[in-house]
């Protein structure tokens, strides 16, 4: 083995389930992913490009960053496209802090975050949310000490589904500034929560926002994300994203989503206004305990939760084990259309008796 720095030694890789996802027609609801694909419109972009002639050609961006900033309401020299949400964040991992640095996780966070962290070398702290979902606002600024360096805000959460205010996430930011700490607010599921720091953008030079095209536009197979952050602060993230990292695939299909916002907003309508609410009534109904969500994905406290995840896949329905606030097994279940919200709730009271 060559001589690797000792923190990667110690590290494992990051291995999501997903072998075996695609050898049956499952109805998947473990990555929170669209169960849906994304428009006519973006697979007809994405045949014209294969057929342009132009594979051989490294990538060229024209007026994407443009496009993208119309669409979040900020100015383009505020936006950095990136290949997904992910490396987004290890872009500002990578230049917020060193070896030996404090970063800020509160527990439970999201896989990616845990790993560009540590892949830096820094240490975690975690204050961990409460019993009810809701975020340790007065923990993590008492923590705001010498050594921490940036502050990863996932709102909403991921696993628990739970926000934080805006107003929390400003007393954050108002702090961190005095003392120099970079604030990421991690905005992967914005088109389902409609939560959002990007009004705040101009005035706080330590806010990172990351977004994603993964989730509500149903891109993921492409990459593609992006960066809100004020210009200065863009410049220098550019130094490490390489001028290919974000591929012609998923320019494509930004560009052809973003012509059609109808098409994203029908899917989040239906999964927030009508599916959402026939699970949580199900599962209230059932007597089952899950955090307040508002996000595309509810976090359930269950009795045996692998026997139950493992239930649900001989029938066919992928769900996925997380931790719950106190480290303790629960279930994720990504919340799609109605017909598949209809289809999961039978499937369950199988499995639940
Ligand atoms: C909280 C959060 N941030 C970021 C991402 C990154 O998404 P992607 O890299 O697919 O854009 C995800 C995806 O699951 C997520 O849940």
């Amino acid at each position: 083995m060559a001589n690797f720095r000792e923190n990667i030694k110690k590290m494992n890789p990051y291995e999501p389930p997903l072998e075996g996802r695609a050898s049956r027609d499952y109805l998947l609801l473990d990555f929170n992913e669209r169960t849906i694909g994304p428009s006519q419109k973006v697979k007809e972009a994405l045949k014209k490009f294969i057929d342009s002639g132009k594979l051989q050609v490294y990538p060229e961006y024209g007026d994407l960053e443009v496009k993208i900033a119309k669409y979040a309401g900020v100015l383009s020299s505020q936006v950095m496209a990136t290949n997904g949400g992910d490396q987004g964040i290890d872009i500002i991992c990578r230049a917020c802090f060193d070896e030996g640095d404090k970063v800020i996780i509160p527990f439970p966070g999201f896989a990616m975050h845990y790993q560009s962290v540590k892949v830096q070398g820094a240490e975690v702290l975690e204050p961990a949310y409460r019993q009810d979902g809701s975020f340790p606002l007065e923990e993590t600024l008492e923590l705001l000490s010498n050594g921490v360096k940036l502050i990863i805000l996932c709102n909403p959460n991921n696993p628990l589904g739970s926000s934080i205010l805006i107003d929390d996430v400003e007393k954050i930011l108002k702090q961190a500034k005095e003392k120099k700490i970079a604030v990421l607010h991690d905005e992967a599921y914005f088109e389902f929560s409609g939560i959002t720091a990007k009004d705040i953008v101009s005035d706080f030079d330590n806010l990172f926002i990351v977004r994603t095209f993964s989730k509500a536009f149903g891109l993921v197979s492409t990459r593609a994300g992006y960066v809100i952050t004020q210009e200065a602060n863009v410049q220098e993230l550019l130094k490490i994203r390489g001028p290919y990292d974000v591929n012609m695939f998923a320019k494509t299909a930004v560009l052809a989503a973003l012509e059609n916002l109808k098409y994203m907003k029908d899917y989040t309508k239906e999964v927030m206004e009508k599916s959402k609410p026939k699970l949580e009534e199900f599962l209230t109904e059932k007597n089952i305990f899950f955090y307040p969500s508002a996000a595309n994905f509810l976090l359930l406290r269950i009795q045996n939760p692998q026997k139950i995840i493992d239930g649900l896949k001989s029938k066919g329905v992928l769900v996925r084990f997380k931790s719950a606030h106190d480290g303790k097994g629960a279930i994720r279940i990504s919340i799609g259309t109605l017909k598949d919200t209809e289809r999961f709730i039978e499937i369950f009271k199988e499995i639940f008796t």
